[in-house]
Protein backbone atom coordinates (compact mmCIF):
# COMPACT_ATOMS: atom_id res chain seq x y z
CA UNK A 1 0.00 0.00 0.00
CA UNK A 2 0.91 3.23 -0.87
CA UNK A 3 0.79 6.04 1.81
CA UNK A 4 1.03 9.85 1.28
CA UNK A 5 -0.72 12.61 3.03
CA UNK A 6 -2.21 15.73 1.03
CA UNK A 7 -3.33 19.22 2.54
CA UNK A 8 -5.38 19.73 0.09
CA UNK A 9 -9.54 19.84 0.96
CA UNK A 10 -11.11 16.45 0.82
CA UNK A 11 -13.47 17.69 -2.10
CA UNK A 12 -10.41 17.50 -4.15
CA UNK A 13 -8.13 14.15 -3.54
CA UNK A 14 -8.29 11.58 -5.22
CA UNK A 15 -9.53 8.63 -3.57
CA UNK A 16 -12.83 6.83 -3.98
CA UNK A 17 -13.60 6.57 -0.18
CA UNK A 18 -13.46 9.68 2.05
CA UNK A 19 -13.05 8.90 5.50
CA UNK A 20 -15.04 11.83 8.23
CA UNK A 21 -14.18 10.85 11.67
CA UNK A 22 -16.76 12.71 14.33
CA UNK A 23 -17.01 12.75 18.06
CA UNK A 24 -19.60 12.86 20.61
CA UNK A 25 -21.68 16.06 20.40
CA UNK A 26 -19.96 17.69 17.52
CA UNK A 27 -20.80 18.22 13.64
CA UNK A 28 -18.72 16.95 10.37
CA UNK A 29 -16.05 18.89 9.41
CA UNK A 30 -17.29 22.06 6.83
CA UNK A 31 -15.48 19.66 3.73
CA UNK A 32 -17.69 17.27 4.61
CA UNK A 33 -21.17 16.47 2.33
CA UNK A 34 -24.56 17.48 3.77
CA UNK A 35 -25.38 14.06 3.51
CA UNK A 36 -23.22 12.77 6.38
CA UNK A 37 -25.26 15.77 8.64
CA UNK A 38 -28.80 14.31 7.65
CA UNK A 39 -27.26 10.97 8.76
CA UNK A 40 -26.65 11.95 11.46
CA UNK A 41 -29.97 13.76 12.12
CA UNK A 42 -31.95 11.09 11.14
CA UNK A 43 -29.97 8.70 13.58
CA UNK A 44 -29.10 6.65 10.93
CA UNK A 45 -25.51 7.35 11.77
CA UNK A 46 -23.84 7.66 15.30
CA UNK A 47 -21.26 9.45 17.18
CA UNK A 48 -20.17 6.87 19.13
CA UNK A 49 -16.79 5.08 19.08
CA UNK A 50 -16.46 2.41 15.37
CA UNK A 51 -19.90 3.37 14.79
CA UNK A 52 -19.91 3.60 10.85
CA UNK A 53 -22.17 5.29 8.27
CA UNK A 54 -21.95 5.33 4.67
CA UNK A 55 -23.03 8.34 2.31
CA UNK A 56 -22.85 8.94 -1.59
CA UNK A 57 -22.66 12.65 -2.86
CA UNK A 58 -20.29 14.08 -5.43
CA UNK A 59 -19.81 10.77 -6.81
CA UNK A 60 -17.85 9.06 -4.01
CA UNK A 61 -18.02 7.53 -0.95
CA UNK A 62 -18.11 8.82 2.34
CA UNK A 63 -17.34 7.01 5.42
CA UNK A 64 -18.54 8.92 8.49
CA UNK A 65 -16.83 7.14 11.57
CA UNK A 66 -17.69 7.55 14.88
CA UNK A 67 -14.89 8.31 17.24
CA UNK A 68 -16.56 8.57 20.62
CA UNK A 69 -15.99 10.88 23.40
CA UNK A 70 -12.60 13.41 22.57
CA UNK A 71 -11.82 13.04 26.13
CA UNK A 72 -10.85 9.33 25.79
CA UNK A 73 -9.69 9.71 22.17
CA UNK A 74 -5.91 8.03 22.20
CA UNK A 75 -3.51 7.15 19.43
CA UNK A 76 -4.50 3.35 20.45
CA UNK A 77 -8.22 4.18 19.48
CA UNK A 78 -7.26 5.72 16.32
CA UNK A 79 -5.59 2.56 15.38
CA UNK A 80 -8.79 0.56 16.15
CA UNK A 81 -11.24 2.85 14.51
CA UNK A 82 -8.64 2.55 11.58
CA UNK A 83 -9.50 -0.43 11.71
CA UNK A 84 -13.17 -0.48 11.29
CA UNK A 85 -12.92 1.76 8.49
CA UNK A 86 -10.35 -0.66 6.37
CA UNK A 87 -12.84 -3.33 7.26
CA UNK A 88 -15.76 -1.62 5.99
CA UNK A 89 -13.93 -0.35 2.70
CA UNK A 90 -12.36 -3.71 1.86
CA UNK A 91 -16.73 -4.96 1.67
CA UNK A 92 -17.13 -1.72 0.02
CA UNK A 93 -14.30 -2.59 -2.82
CA UNK A 94 -12.82 0.55 -1.82
CA UNK A 95 -9.12 0.64 -3.22
CA UNK A 96 -7.94 4.01 -2.63
CA UNK A 97 -8.87 5.40 1.33
CA UNK A 98 -8.66 9.28 2.32
CA UNK A 99 -8.92 9.66 5.59
CA UNK A 100 -9.08 13.71 7.14
CA UNK A 101 -7.70 14.17 11.05
CA UNK A 102 -10.23 14.72 13.65
CA UNK A 103 -9.88 18.36 14.33
CA UNK A 104 -7.34 19.85 16.44
CA UNK A 105 -5.22 16.57 16.15
CA UNK A 106 -1.70 16.12 16.47
CA UNK A 107 0.99 14.32 14.55
CA UNK A 108 0.81 11.17 16.86
CA UNK A 109 -2.87 10.61 15.61
CA UNK A 110 -2.37 11.15 12.13
CA UNK A 111 0.54 8.17 12.74
CA UNK A 112 -1.39 6.23 14.80
CA UNK A 113 -4.00 5.97 12.03
CA UNK A 114 -1.51 4.97 9.35
CA UNK A 115 -0.33 2.44 11.83
CA UNK A 116 -3.82 0.64 12.09
CA UNK A 117 -4.50 0.92 8.76
CA UNK A 118 -1.48 -0.85 7.43
CA UNK A 119 -1.41 -3.41 10.19
CA UNK A 120 -5.06 -4.95 9.49
CA UNK A 121 -4.49 -4.67 5.91
CA UNK A 122 -1.78 -7.24 6.31
CA UNK A 123 -2.78 -10.42 4.16
CA UNK A 124 -0.62 -13.88 4.28
CA UNK A 125 -0.60 -15.23 0.96
CA UNK A 126 2.07 -16.52 -0.24
CA UNK A 127 1.31 -19.96 0.86
CA UNK A 128 -2.02 -20.63 -0.82
CA UNK A 129 -2.42 -21.21 -4.07
CA UNK A 130 -3.81 -18.47 -6.15
CA UNK A 131 -7.67 -18.42 -6.87
CA UNK A 132 -9.46 -16.81 -10.00
CA UNK A 133 -12.96 -15.25 -8.76
CA UNK A 134 -13.05 -12.34 -10.46
CA UNK A 135 -16.36 -10.84 -8.44
CA UNK A 136 -13.91 -10.79 -5.28
CA UNK A 137 -13.12 -7.32 -4.04
CA UNK A 138 -9.89 -6.03 -3.64
CA UNK A 139 -7.71 -7.94 -1.00
CA UNK A 140 -5.49 -4.86 0.26
CA UNK A 141 -5.87 -1.09 -0.53
CA UNK A 142 -4.01 0.61 -3.37
CA UNK A 143 -2.78 3.61 -1.60
CA UNK A 144 -4.14 5.41 2.02
CA UNK A 145 -3.92 9.34 1.87
CA UNK A 146 -3.70 11.27 5.52
CA UNK A 147 -5.28 14.34 5.11
CA UNK A 148 -3.13 16.69 7.25
CA UNK A 149 -1.24 20.05 7.89
CA UNK A 150 2.12 19.46 5.80
CA UNK A 151 4.24 19.49 8.79
CA UNK A 152 2.78 16.04 9.59
CA UNK A 153 4.30 14.46 6.36
CA UNK A 154 7.42 13.14 8.16
CA UNK A 155 5.13 11.58 11.22
CA UNK A 156 3.33 9.51 8.45
CA UNK A 157 5.86 8.26 6.44
CA UNK A 158 7.92 7.32 9.36
CA UNK A 159 4.86 5.55 10.80
CA UNK A 160 4.34 3.67 7.16
CA UNK A 161 8.10 2.84 7.12
CA UNK A 162 7.42 1.07 11.01
CA UNK A 163 4.70 -0.52 10.71
CA UNK A 164 5.78 -1.98 7.20
CA UNK A 165 8.91 -3.35 9.35
CA UNK A 166 6.01 -4.92 11.38
CA UNK A 167 4.43 -6.59 8.60
CA UNK A 168 7.57 -8.17 7.30
CA UNK A 169 8.44 -9.35 11.01
CA UNK A 170 5.02 -11.40 10.83
CA UNK A 171 5.69 -12.60 7.27
CA UNK A 172 9.08 -13.76 9.15
CA UNK A 173 7.09 -14.98 11.99
CA UNK A 174 4.52 -17.27 9.73
CA UNK A 175 6.82 -18.73 7.18
CA UNK A 176 7.22 -22.49 8.40
CA UNK A 177 10.16 -24.30 10.12
CA UNK A 178 10.83 -26.05 6.61
CA UNK A 179 11.34 -22.73 4.98
CA UNK A 180 12.52 -19.87 7.20
CA UNK A 181 15.46 -22.60 8.79
CA UNK A 182 18.26 -20.17 10.35
CA UNK A 183 20.19 -20.10 7.44
CA UNK A 184 16.83 -18.58 5.62
CA UNK A 185 16.82 -16.07 8.60
CA UNK A 186 20.85 -15.41 8.10
CA UNK A 187 20.17 -14.82 4.26
CA UNK A 188 17.51 -12.67 4.69
CA UNK A 189 18.75 -10.27 7.02
CA UNK A 190 22.21 -9.97 4.76
CA UNK A 191 19.65 -9.08 1.79
CA UNK A 192 18.39 -6.61 4.51
CA UNK A 193 22.17 -5.07 4.64
CA UNK A 194 22.12 -4.97 1.54
CA UNK A 195 18.70 -2.99 0.49
CA UNK A 196 19.71 -0.40 3.77
CA UNK A 197 22.61 1.56 3.46
CA UNK A 198 24.40 2.14 6.76
CA UNK A 199 23.22 -1.46 7.52
CA UNK A 200 26.04 -3.43 8.76
CA UNK A 201 25.12 -7.68 8.55
CA UNK A 202 27.04 -10.38 9.31
CA UNK A 203 26.04 -13.79 9.63
CA UNK A 204 27.90 -16.81 11.73
CA UNK A 205 27.67 -20.41 11.87
CA UNK A 206 28.49 -23.64 13.91
CA UNK A 207 32.09 -23.29 13.53
CA UNK A 208 32.08 -19.58 14.84
CA UNK A 209 29.98 -20.39 17.77
CA UNK A 210 32.63 -22.62 19.07
CA UNK A 211 35.46 -20.42 18.64
CA UNK A 212 33.73 -17.91 20.33
CA UNK A 213 33.13 -20.60 23.45
CA UNK A 214 29.43 -20.01 23.07
CA UNK A 215 28.64 -23.37 24.41
CA UNK A 216 25.20 -23.03 25.18
CA UNK A 217 23.86 -21.84 22.04
CA UNK A 218 25.87 -24.58 20.30
CA UNK A 219 24.52 -27.04 22.46
CA UNK A 220 20.54 -26.64 21.39
CA UNK A 221 21.91 -26.15 17.91
CA UNK A 222 23.51 -29.63 18.13
CA UNK A 223 20.46 -31.61 18.02
CA UNK A 224 19.77 -30.36 14.15
CA UNK A 225 21.26 -31.02 10.70
CA UNK A 226 20.32 -27.12 10.24
CA UNK A 227 23.31 -25.05 10.66
CA UNK A 228 22.23 -22.51 13.29
CA UNK A 229 23.19 -18.78 12.72
CA UNK A 230 24.66 -16.07 14.94
CA UNK A 231 23.35 -12.81 12.92
CA UNK A 232 25.02 -9.66 13.95
CA UNK A 233 24.02 -6.21 12.55
CA UNK A 234 25.62 -2.76 13.40
CA UNK A 235 24.58 0.73 12.50
CA UNK A 236 25.80 4.06 13.47
CA UNK A 237 23.17 7.29 12.71
CA UNK A 238 24.88 10.41 11.20
CA UNK A 239 25.49 12.42 14.32
CA UNK A 240 24.88 10.11 16.92
CA UNK A 241 26.12 10.47 20.43
CA UNK A 242 24.24 8.64 22.93
CA UNK A 243 25.40 5.37 24.09
CA UNK A 244 25.22 1.93 21.60
CA UNK A 245 22.06 0.29 22.26
CA UNK A 246 21.95 -2.97 21.40
CA UNK A 247 18.67 -5.21 20.63
CA UNK A 248 18.96 -8.86 21.10
CA UNK A 249 16.49 -11.38 19.91
CA UNK A 250 15.80 -15.24 20.17
CA UNK A 251 15.13 -17.10 16.81
CA UNK A 252 14.18 -20.51 17.76
CA UNK A 253 13.22 -21.36 14.01
CA UNK A 254 11.24 -24.15 15.45
CA UNK A 255 11.20 -25.17 19.26
CA UNK A 256 10.24 -28.91 19.38
CA UNK A 257 11.51 -28.97 23.13
CA UNK A 258 14.19 -31.17 21.69
CA UNK A 259 14.76 -34.38 23.82
CA UNK A 260 12.59 -33.12 26.57
CA UNK A 261 9.82 -33.28 23.43
CA UNK A 262 6.56 -31.04 23.90
CA UNK A 263 3.02 -32.36 23.27
CA UNK A 264 1.88 -32.71 20.01
CA UNK A 265 -1.29 -30.71 20.27
CA UNK A 266 -0.08 -26.85 19.37
CA UNK A 267 3.90 -27.93 18.40
CA UNK A 268 3.47 -26.42 15.29
CA UNK A 269 2.71 -23.04 16.77
CA UNK A 270 6.22 -23.38 17.76
CA UNK A 271 7.55 -21.95 14.11
CA UNK A 272 6.85 -18.50 16.04
CA UNK A 273 9.24 -18.87 18.30
CA UNK A 274 11.72 -16.89 16.42
CA UNK A 275 9.23 -13.84 16.93
CA UNK A 276 12.19 -11.61 18.91
CA UNK A 277 14.68 -12.41 16.62
CA UNK A 278 12.33 -11.09 13.60
CA UNK A 279 11.30 -8.39 15.61
CA UNK A 280 14.95 -7.39 16.90
CA UNK A 281 15.83 -7.38 13.05
CA UNK A 282 12.79 -5.24 11.30
CA UNK A 283 13.03 -2.98 14.21
CA UNK A 284 16.55 -2.60 13.23
CA UNK A 285 16.06 -2.27 9.11
CA UNK A 286 13.52 -0.07 9.96
CA UNK A 287 15.95 2.36 12.11
CA UNK A 288 18.79 2.26 9.37
CA UNK A 289 15.81 3.41 7.13
CA UNK A 290 14.76 6.51 9.23
CA UNK A 291 18.31 6.98 9.75
CA UNK A 292 18.04 7.78 13.37
CA UNK A 293 20.91 8.97 14.78
CA UNK A 294 21.66 6.30 17.53
CA UNK A 295 24.39 3.81 17.74
CA UNK A 296 22.88 -0.18 17.25
CA UNK A 297 24.36 -3.24 17.57
CA UNK A 298 21.50 -6.22 16.96
CA UNK A 299 22.35 -9.85 18.15
CA UNK A 300 20.21 -12.44 16.94
CA UNK A 301 20.26 -16.05 17.63
CA UNK A 302 19.10 -18.51 15.13
CA UNK A 303 18.27 -22.55 15.61
CA UNK A 304 16.33 -25.26 15.66
CA UNK A 305 15.49 -27.55 19.21
CA UNK A 306 15.01 -30.64 18.15
CA UNK A 307 15.62 -34.54 19.46
CA UNK A 308 18.16 -36.73 17.61
CA UNK A 309 21.51 -38.48 18.55
CA UNK A 310 23.57 -35.53 18.70
CA UNK A 311 20.60 -33.15 20.90
CA UNK A 312 21.61 -32.23 24.20
CA UNK A 313 20.23 -34.32 27.07
CA UNK A 314 18.99 -33.48 30.59
CA UNK A 315 21.27 -33.21 32.78
CA UNK A 316 24.45 -32.01 30.58
CA UNK A 317 26.56 -29.32 31.64
CA UNK A 318 27.74 -26.46 29.12
CA UNK A 319 29.98 -23.99 29.55
CA UNK A 320 28.64 -20.39 28.09
CA UNK A 321 30.71 -17.33 26.39
CA UNK A 322 31.46 -16.05 30.28
CA UNK A 323 32.67 -19.22 31.80
CA UNK A 324 29.67 -19.76 33.58
CA UNK A 325 28.48 -23.47 33.69
CA UNK A 326 25.26 -24.57 33.04
CA UNK A 327 23.36 -27.72 33.68
CA UNK A 328 20.34 -28.48 31.18
CA UNK A 329 17.56 -29.65 33.00
CA UNK A 330 14.99 -29.45 30.99
CA UNK A 331 16.03 -29.02 26.88
CA UNK A 332 12.91 -27.02 26.70
CA UNK A 333 14.32 -24.17 28.23
CA UNK A 334 16.38 -23.56 24.99
CA UNK A 335 15.73 -20.09 24.56
CA UNK A 336 17.62 -18.84 27.67
CA UNK A 337 20.58 -20.80 26.55
CA UNK A 338 20.83 -19.24 23.17
CA UNK A 339 20.03 -15.87 24.58
CA UNK A 340 22.85 -15.92 27.62
CA UNK A 341 25.47 -16.75 24.70
CA UNK A 342 23.92 -13.78 22.69
CA UNK A 343 23.92 -11.48 25.36
CA UNK A 344 27.69 -12.05 26.31
CA UNK A 345 28.42 -11.55 22.80
CA UNK A 346 26.20 -7.94 22.70
CA UNK A 347 28.36 -6.83 25.83
CA UNK A 348 31.79 -8.12 24.53
CA UNK A 349 30.97 -6.00 21.16
CA UNK A 350 30.47 -2.87 23.20
CA UNK A 351 26.46 -2.55 23.76
CA UNK A 352 25.93 -0.02 27.00
CA UNK A 353 22.26 -0.63 26.76
CA UNK A 354 20.81 -4.12 26.53
CA UNK A 355 17.18 -5.35 25.21
CA UNK A 356 16.06 -8.65 24.63
CA UNK A 357 13.12 -9.72 22.90
CA UNK A 358 12.09 -13.71 23.66
CA UNK A 359 9.31 -15.81 23.48
CA UNK A 360 10.62 -17.41 26.49
CA UNK A 361 7.98 -18.49 28.96
CA UNK A 362 4.83 -20.13 28.63
CA UNK A 363 4.52 -18.48 32.03
CA UNK A 364 4.23 -15.85 31.01
CA UNK A 365 0.76 -16.11 29.39
CA UNK A 366 -0.62 -17.75 32.59
CA UNK A 367 0.60 -14.30 34.53
CA UNK A 368 -0.27 -11.79 31.90
CA UNK A 369 -2.04 -13.37 29.02
CA UNK A 370 -1.79 -11.59 25.39
CA UNK A 371 -1.98 -8.23 26.33
CA UNK A 372 0.99 -7.04 28.03
CA UNK A 373 4.68 -8.62 27.18
CA UNK A 374 6.53 -9.43 30.77
CA UNK A 375 9.44 -6.73 31.38
CA UNK A 376 12.10 -7.54 33.68
CA UNK A 377 15.12 -5.33 34.00
CA UNK A 378 18.15 -4.51 36.04
CA UNK A 379 17.83 -0.55 36.09
CA UNK A 380 15.02 1.52 36.79
CA UNK A 381 15.62 4.19 34.16
CA UNK A 382 16.29 1.95 31.30
CA UNK A 383 12.79 0.13 32.31
CA UNK A 384 10.82 3.01 32.63
CA UNK A 385 12.38 4.27 28.65
CA UNK A 386 10.88 0.76 27.34
CA UNK A 387 7.20 1.01 29.85
CA UNK A 388 6.77 4.87 28.00
CA UNK A 389 8.02 3.08 24.78
CA UNK A 390 5.35 0.92 25.12
CA UNK A 391 2.55 3.10 26.51
CA UNK A 392 3.41 5.31 23.17
CA UNK A 393 2.84 2.43 20.55
CA UNK A 394 0.43 0.52 22.33
CA UNK A 395 3.21 -1.92 22.91
CA UNK A 396 2.56 -2.54 26.20
CA UNK A 397 4.59 -4.31 29.00
CA UNK A 398 4.51 -4.93 32.68
CA UNK A 399 7.13 -4.84 34.89
CA UNK A 400 7.65 -7.64 37.06
CA UNK A 401 10.36 -8.29 39.44
CA UNK A 402 14.11 -9.15 39.76
CA UNK A 403 15.25 -10.25 43.24
CA UNK A 404 18.18 -12.66 44.82
CA UNK A 405 15.48 -15.23 46.17
CA UNK A 406 14.72 -15.80 42.52
CA UNK A 407 18.11 -15.92 41.53
CA UNK A 408 18.79 -18.21 44.34
CA UNK A 409 16.58 -20.55 42.50
CA UNK A 410 18.81 -20.90 39.18
CA UNK A 411 21.72 -22.00 41.15
CA UNK A 412 22.99 -24.90 39.95
CA UNK A 413 22.92 -28.32 42.06
CA UNK A 414 26.36 -29.77 39.91
CA UNK A 415 26.96 -26.26 38.02
CA UNK A 416 27.03 -22.54 38.54
CA UNK A 417 23.31 -22.27 36.98
CA UNK A 418 20.38 -24.76 36.20
CA UNK A 419 18.10 -23.92 33.31
CA UNK A 420 15.33 -25.77 34.83
CA UNK A 421 14.57 -25.21 38.40
CA UNK A 422 12.68 -27.92 39.58
CA UNK A 423 10.24 -25.56 41.84
CA UNK A 424 7.64 -24.48 38.89
CA UNK A 425 7.44 -20.84 40.95
CA UNK A 426 7.65 -17.39 39.35
CA UNK A 427 8.74 -18.65 35.87
CA UNK A 428 9.04 -15.79 34.00
CA UNK A 429 10.99 -14.33 36.46
CA UNK A 430 13.32 -17.06 36.83
CA UNK A 431 13.77 -17.36 32.85
CA UNK A 432 14.83 -13.47 33.82
CA UNK A 433 16.68 -14.32 36.36
CA UNK A 434 18.98 -16.65 34.72
CA UNK A 435 19.55 -14.28 31.52
CA UNK A 436 20.81 -11.36 34.49
CA UNK A 437 24.06 -13.89 34.56
CA UNK A 438 24.95 -13.10 31.07
CA UNK A 439 24.95 -8.84 31.07
CA UNK A 440 26.78 -8.27 33.56
CA UNK A 441 26.68 -4.48 35.14
CA UNK A 442 25.10 -3.24 31.91
CA UNK A 443 21.70 -1.53 31.73
CA UNK A 444 19.35 -4.41 30.89
CA UNK A 445 15.68 -5.26 29.74
CA UNK A 446 14.20 -8.65 29.14
CA UNK A 447 10.80 -8.43 27.24
CA UNK A 448 9.07 -11.61 27.12
CA UNK A 449 6.45 -11.63 24.44
CA UNK A 450 5.64 -15.74 24.20
CA UNK A 451 1.67 -14.22 24.42
CA UNK A 452 1.72 -11.12 22.53
CA UNK A 453 4.25 -12.28 19.82
CA UNK A 454 0.68 -14.32 18.19
CA UNK A 455 -2.77 -14.35 19.11
CA UNK A 456 -2.41 -11.08 20.89
CA UNK A 457 -6.19 -10.59 18.78
CA UNK A 458 -5.85 -6.76 19.22
CA UNK A 459 -8.42 -5.30 16.76
CA UNK A 460 -5.51 -4.58 13.97
CA UNK A 461 -3.17 -7.42 14.55
CA UNK A 462 -6.17 -10.00 14.98
CA UNK A 463 -4.45 -14.14 15.24
CA UNK A 464 -1.59 -15.17 13.90
CA UNK A 465 1.51 -13.06 13.69
CA UNK A 466 1.65 -9.78 15.57
CA UNK A 467 4.94 -8.29 14.60
CA UNK A 468 5.27 -7.33 18.08
CA UNK A 469 8.22 -5.25 19.23
CA UNK A 470 9.08 -3.58 16.07
CA UNK A 471 7.25 -0.54 17.14
CA UNK A 472 8.23 -0.54 20.44
CA UNK A 473 12.12 -1.30 19.70
CA UNK A 474 11.76 1.66 16.91
CA UNK A 475 10.13 4.08 19.59
CA UNK A 476 12.71 3.11 22.46
CA UNK A 477 15.76 4.42 19.86
CA UNK A 478 14.28 7.26 19.91
CA UNK A 479 14.50 8.37 22.95
CA UNK A 480 17.95 7.68 22.62
CA UNK A 481 17.89 9.89 19.21
CA UNK A 482 18.50 13.28 20.75
N1 LIG B 1 9.33 -21.32 23.36
C1 LIG B 1 8.95 -21.80 24.63
C2 LIG B 1 8.01 -20.83 25.38
C3 LIG B 1 6.60 -20.80 24.89
C4 LIG B 1 5.68 -21.70 25.37
C5 LIG B 1 6.20 -19.83 24.01
C6 LIG B 1 4.36 -21.64 24.95
C7 LIG B 1 4.89 -19.77 23.58
C8 LIG B 1 3.96 -20.68 24.05
C9 LIG B 1 10.18 -22.01 25.50
O1 LIG B 1 11.31 -22.42 24.83
C10 LIG B 1 9.84 -23.07 26.49
O2 LIG B 1 9.60 -24.17 26.06
N2 LIG B 1 9.81 -22.73 27.77
C11 LIG B 1 9.49 -23.65 28.80
C12 LIG B 1 10.47 -23.44 29.93
C13 LIG B 1 10.41 -24.49 31.00
C14 LIG B 1 10.85 -25.84 30.44
C15 LIG B 1 11.31 -24.09 32.15
C16 LIG B 1 8.06 -23.37 29.26
O3 LIG B 1 7.67 -22.21 29.32
O4 LIG B 1 7.35 -24.33 29.51
MN1 LIG C 1 11.37 -24.53 24.58
ZN1 LIG D 1 11.46 -21.87 22.86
Amino acid sequence: MEVTTSSQPLSAQEADTLIVPIFDGETPSSDAPEALAELLDSGEARRSFRSLALAHADGRRWLLVGLGSRNDFTPERARVAAVSVLERGRELSARVLCWSLPSESGADIAAAITEGTVLADYRLERFKSAEEDLDAPPKQLEALIVACPDEYAGAVSAAAVVVEAANRARDLQNRPANDLTPTALGEYAKALGEDTPGLNVEVEGRASLMARGMGAFAAVAQGSVQEPALITLRYEGTGAVGPVLSFVGKAVTFDSGGISLKPAPKMAEMKFDMSGGAAALEATAAIARLGLPVRLLTVIGATENLPSGSAIKPGDIVTAANGKTIEINNTDAEGRLVLADCLCHAVSQGAERVIDLATLTGAVIVALGSTHAGLMSNDDDFAELVESAGARTGEIVWRLPLHEEYDALVKGRFADLDNSPAARKAGTITAASFLSNFVGDVPWAHLDIAGSAWDLNRPYVGKGASGYGVRLLVELARSFAD
